[in-house]
């Protein structure tokens, strides 16, 4: 990233675009090489947390890219780091949330204690589409009892509506893309 190149120019320029992945017809976005480049993803990281400074106890990362950002944010800002998961994955009781995708359909679980009722969490993924994956985060922290302070994604597909899932909520997107 230059000076002259905006944080949306510079994820643009790396982000990768791959037809009829992961089915026929669905126009993959894959961030994977803005993570891949140094002064990219703190310059991501930092974006995503900038709005929301001072503001949050914790970062939820959700799985599987959600991770990255969440654990470099959360060591950025002195904070703690949770994992929403896929099924299945976590050991121990969860709360869980089934949730549709642009292709196909999931659930989601969070550990029933790693967050206290009453904190506050910074969700983080790469891309928000429909917002279903958000919506079934939204749900399993309230189950939590846990306060989301916001949102923050790399990428955001606009003309999918994501936002529209998320009502009452604070979303930053770092690049809107049709
Ligand atoms: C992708 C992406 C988001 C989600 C967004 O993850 O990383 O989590 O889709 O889509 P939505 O807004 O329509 O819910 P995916 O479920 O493909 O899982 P992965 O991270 O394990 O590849
Ligand atoms: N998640 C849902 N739809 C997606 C897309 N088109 N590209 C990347 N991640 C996604």
């Amino acid at each position: 990233m230059s000076d002259r190149e905006s944080i949306e120019e510079l994820i643009l320029r790396l982000c990768a675009t791959v037809p009829d992945y992961p089915k026929p017809g669905i126009v993959f976005r894959d961030l994977t090489p803005v993570f891949a480049d140094g002064p990219a993803l703190r310059a991501i990281v930092n974006a995503l947390v900038e709005p929301f400074a001072g503001q949050f106890d914790a970062v939820a990362g959700i799985e599987a890219r959600g991770f990255l950002l969440a654990a470099a944010a959360a060591y950025a800002t002195g904070t703690g780091v949770v994992t929403v998961r896929k099924a299945g994955k976590l050991p121990r009781p969860v709360f869980t949330e089934k949730y549709e995708l642009e292709y196909g359909e999931s659930a989601l679980e969070l550990h029933q204690d790693d967050l206290q009722a009453g904190s506050r969490v910074l969700v983080l993924d790469d891309v928000l589409a429909t917002g279903g994956t958000l919506a079934a985060a939204s749900r399993l922290f309230a189950q939590a009892q846990v306060h989301i302070v916001g949102y923050g994604v790399v990428l955001e597909l606009s003309e999918l509506h994501g936002r529209s899932a998320l009502p009452g909520h604070r979303v930053r997107s770092l690049l809107r893309l049709n």
